[in-house]
């Protein structure tokens, strides 16, 4: 049976080339995962509110509790990881002892223009990964030079050797998510 697999897209961008790139893993995955894409479209974390969290605060937490592995698919923002992305993850790891994260199989993948796909951002994200207790997906490291028409907005990856890359990439993240059930 399909793992759901909660989704976290970073960017908002209309055109996000993050979110092409997610569109392709879905694809490659097949009927392996069943993908549910993970609003951080939330307010700004308030420690005020974390034991009566904003509704759609509440509904991140409810879908990440349901799924059975966690994907980041995610840009890099000034050498670092997105703001909301980060604000997502603290939301969802408050209050103390209520973190819906902890134990989440759970891998990074991010695309940018630039030669560096996103690594420093990923580098960054794993660390705060380590702290709320994910058992994170190490190998392959996947920093997406995204070129146009690398990818359209169906998911359908125009290079071959992408494809192939990516594929075993999806191949270990479905095994990776398996593994910890
Ligand atoms: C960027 N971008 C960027 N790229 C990169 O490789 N390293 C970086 O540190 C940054 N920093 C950065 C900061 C901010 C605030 C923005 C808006 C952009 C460029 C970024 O990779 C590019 O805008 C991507 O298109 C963002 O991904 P989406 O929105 O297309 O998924």
């Amino acid at each position: 049976m399909a793992k759901t697999i909660a989704l976290l897209i970073g960017s908002l961008r209309k055109d996000s080339m993050n979110r092409k790139f997610a569109k392709a893993l879905e694809k490659l995955a097949g009927d392996r995962l069943k993908f549910q894409e993970i609003s951080i479209d939330l307010p700004a974390f308030n420690q005020d509110q974390e034991s009566d969290p904003p509704a759609l605060v509440a509904t991140l937490r409810t879908q990440v509790l349901a799924a059975d592995g966690v994907l980041i698919v995610t840009p890099e923002y000034n050498r670092s990881i997105p703001g909301l992305v980060k604000n997502a993850l603290d939301w969802g790891s408050r209050p103390y002892g209520k973190n819906v994260w902890a134990n989440k199989p759970v891998a990074t993948c991010g695309a940018s223009g630039g030669a560096i796909g996103s690594a420093l951002a990923q580098a960054h994200l794993r660390n705060v990964l380590a702290y709320l207790d994910m058992p994170t997906l190490l190998q392959p490291e996947v920093y997406l030079h995204f070129t146009k028409d690398l990818i359209d907005d169906a998911g359908n990856i125009s290079k071959e050797d992408t494809q192939k890359f990516l594929g075993g990439f999806v191949d270990k993240y479905v095994a990776w998510v398996e593994k910890h059930a």
